[in-house]
């Protein structure tokens, strides 16, 4: 038993998606959720930054003293996620995996998309990782990226989304994908546009709902889960602005957000 509290991380407040999912299927762990305001979006930088980052990002949260680090964002998890396993030397979980594995088992005729943002998608990480579960798979990946600002504005059901999402999932209804990995903290806020667009025979895959049950399982397995039961302590720092980082997230957390304490990035 380990009643230190979880570790998550994520360029900003898309990683909120996860931490309700840890939440919901651990509710006695405490968590410290890290916000990189400051620097968002990675998604659209080098793969070296993302890597500077992240490590950034997961010091701050090893320094707090956690008892794993969850890397909520799938640029980051894609890009860094390997260097950061060998760097620190306590349990860390991404993303990629636990979306490719659940996608790899869902589909029936080998034809899976994934989406995310072009770093995420220009790593090829979802890519090699489906393949590695199911080597006749036929994986195309598609960048996404204006759906992480229509997400942020709460347009996620407006016009503009549909035809954005229409614009981008052409090419998947062309290859007639019959899974798509949400490949971006932000896109399961979009699922039901997008399902709308692609229609009911596509599975979507959330893998922040994936990893949540992968995280249960890691605690299990290491024997680490908190075995105190009262209510849990969730603390949230923010590298910029965590006014816009309580008021948005708090609609990606469906939940209010408090302790909340800015982190400039200087005292990373
Ligand atoms: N959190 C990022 C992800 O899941 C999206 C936002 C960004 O580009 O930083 O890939």
């Amino acid at each position: 038993m380990d009643n230190r509290p979880i570790g998550i991380f994520d360029s900003g407040i898309g990683g909120l998606t996860v931490m309700r999912e840890v939440m919901e299927q651990l509710p006695y762990e405490n968590i410290i959720y890290l916000g990189d305001t400051a620097r968002i979006p990675y998604g659209s930088k080098s793969e070296q930054t993302i890597k500077k980052f992240s490590h950034q990002c997961a010091t701050f949260l090893k320094n707090k003293d956690v008892k794993t680090i969850v890397v909520a964002c799938n640029t980051a998890s894609s890009n860094a996620l390997d260097m950061l396993t060998r760097e620190f030397d306590i349990p860390l979980i991404g993303v990629i995996d636990p979306g490719a594995r659940t996608a790899s088992k869902a589909t029936k005729t080998g034809r899976i998309g994934v989406i995310g943002t072009t770093a995420t998608i220009n790593s090829y990480a979802y890519q090699k990782k489906i393949m590695e579960y199911l080597s006749t798979a036929e994986v195309i990946g598609i960048p996404c990226p204006l759906f992480v600002p229509i997400v942020e504005e709460g347009w996620e059901y407006s016009q503009v989304a549909v035809l954005t999402a229409e614009k981008y999932l052409t090419e998947l209804i062309e290859h007639d994908v019959d899974t798509l990995v949400l490949g971006c903290t932000h896109y399961p806020i979009l699922r039901h546009t997008i399902k709308k667009v692609l229609g009911p025979q596509v599975t979507l895959v959330n893998p922040a709902f994936e990893t949540a049950k992968d995280l249960k399982n890691l605690l299990i397995e290491k024997d680490i889960l908190n075995g105190n039961y009262d209510k849990p302590r969730y603390e949230y720092y923010a590298t910029d602005a965590p006014e816009r980082f309580r008021r948005i997230g708090g609609n990606f957390l469906k939940k209010e957000i408090d302790n909340l304490y800015e982190i400039t990035i200087d005292n990373l």
